[in-house]
C-alpha cells in the first residue's frame, strides 16, 4: 500500500524540520516545494540519507514544480517572510499575502482534494486568504497556531511547577498574536485546575511569556521559531492521516460558533481524515468571551488589509 503524500510549500527551517520529523514518523511520502529547486532537493536528499539510520522508508522529493503536489492528502503552506526583531506578525501581511495567494492557486489546480494547513503569518489572515483562493470547504482549511501557543504555555507551566509536560494540559484560543486568549479555567495539571497550583501573578507572567513566545525566540536566535512550529504541524498531520480525531486549538472558519461569523480564529477542533471533523464550543465566561471577541476584532482588522 503506498503511503499518503504530504506536500510542504516552503523549504525554510519550518518546512525542512517538518519534513524531517514526518520522515521519522514514516506515515507519509513527502514533497517539498520551493522557489529554488536545489534547496528543496538538497534537504530531501539530506533527510533521505538518514533513512538507513532512522529506519524509515518514506520517499522525500524536492521540487519547484507544483504539479508534483498532485494527489497530496495534505498540503502545508509554510512559505513566507519571517518577522525581524521588533516586528509584529501583521506587518508581514502584504509580503506573505502574495506568496500564500500563489501557493493557494496552485493547490486549487493540482491538489483539489487536499487538506490545507497554513503556518505563514499573519496566520489568521493567511488561512483566510488560502480558503478564499483555493475555494476549498472550510473543514479542509486549517491554521496552525493555537496548538503551538498552547504547547509554549504548557512548557512554561511544567517548568515552573517542575512536573512532566505529560501532566500539563493547556488551551490557548483566539488569534495567533498579542490578543491570543490563554484559558486558565481550561488549563490543568493532571486534572487539577491551574489556578489551584500557581498564584495569579505567576500565571499572568506565563500568559505574557506565551504571547511573546515567537518574539522571544526571534530575539535569541535571530530567526523565527521552527522546532516547536514543526512539531505542531506534525501533530496535526498525524491526527489527520491516522484519523485520530485529536483535539487541538487551530484557526478554523466560524459560521456562528462562539457568536462569530465569517472569520478564521483559534478554537478547539477535532482533526481527522476529513480535516476539521468538528468545532468544539467551550462555555466561555463573560471575561473570556470579551477577550475572545477582542481577538476576533483584531483579526478582522488585519483581514481587511488583504
Ligand atoms: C511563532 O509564534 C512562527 O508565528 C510562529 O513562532
Amino acid at each position: 500500500m503506498t503511503k499518503p503524500k504530504v506536500s510542504i510549500v516552503g523549504a525554510g527551517r519550518v518546512g525542512a524540520t517538518t519534513a524531517q520529523i514526518l520522515a521519522y514518523r514514516d506515515i507519509c511520502d513527502i514533497v517539498i516545494v520551493n522557489r529554488t529547486q536545489e534547496t528543496a532537493e538538497g534537504i530531501a536528499l539530506d533527510i533521505m540519507e538518514s533513512a538507513p539510520i532512522e529506519g524509515f522508508d518514506a520517499k522525500i522529493t524536492g521540487t519547484r514544480d507544483y504539479a508534483d503536489i498532485t494527489g497530496s492528502a495534505i498540503v502545508i503552506i509554510s512559505a513566507g517572510a519571517q518577522r525581524k526583531e521588533g516586528m509584529s506578525r501583521e506587518e508581514l501581511l502584504s509580503t506573505n499575502a502574495s506568496i500564500v495567494n500563489y501557493a493557494s492557486s496552485q493547490i486549487h489546480q493540482y491538489a483539489p482534494g487536499a487538506i490545507v494547513i497554513v503556518l505563514t503569518n499573519p496566520l489568521d489572515a493567511m488561512v483566510s486568504l488560502a480558503k478564499r483562493v483555493t475555494e476549498f470547504p472550510k473543514k479542509r482549511i486549517i491554521g496552525m497556531a493555537g496548538i503551538l501557543d498552547s504547547s509554549r504555555f504548557a512548557s512554561f507551566v511544567a517548568k515552573e511547577l517542575n512536573v512532566s509536560v505529560d501532566a500539563v494540559s493547556a488551551m490557548v484560543l483566539g488569534s495567533h498574536g498579542d490578543t491570543m486568549v490563554p484559558l486558565i479555567r481550561y488549563s490543568s495539571v493532571s486534572g487539577i485546575p491551574l489556578g489551584e497550583l500557581l498564584a495569579k501573578d505567576k500565571i499572568d507572567s506565563i500568559i505574557q511569556r506565551t504571547k511573546d513566545g515567537g518574539a522571544e525566540i526571534i530575539k535569541l536566535e535571530s530567526s523565527s521559531a521552527f522546532y516547536a512550529p514543526a512539531s505542531a504541524l506534525v501533530a496535526m498531520v498525524e491526527s489527520i492521516l491516522l484519523d485520530k480525531k485529536n483535539i487541538f486549538p487551530c484557526s478554523a472558519y466560524l459560521e456562528g460558533e462562539y457568536g462569530i461569523n465569517d472569520l478564521f480564529i483559534g478554537v478547539p477542533v477535532a482533526l481527522g481524515s476529513n480535516g476539521i471533523e468538528k468545532i468544539i464550543e467551550l462555555k466561555l465566561n463573560n471575561d473570556e468571551m470579551a477577550l475572545f471577541k477582542a481577538s476576533a476584532n483584531k483579526i478582522r482588522e488585519t483581514v481587511k488589509g488583504l
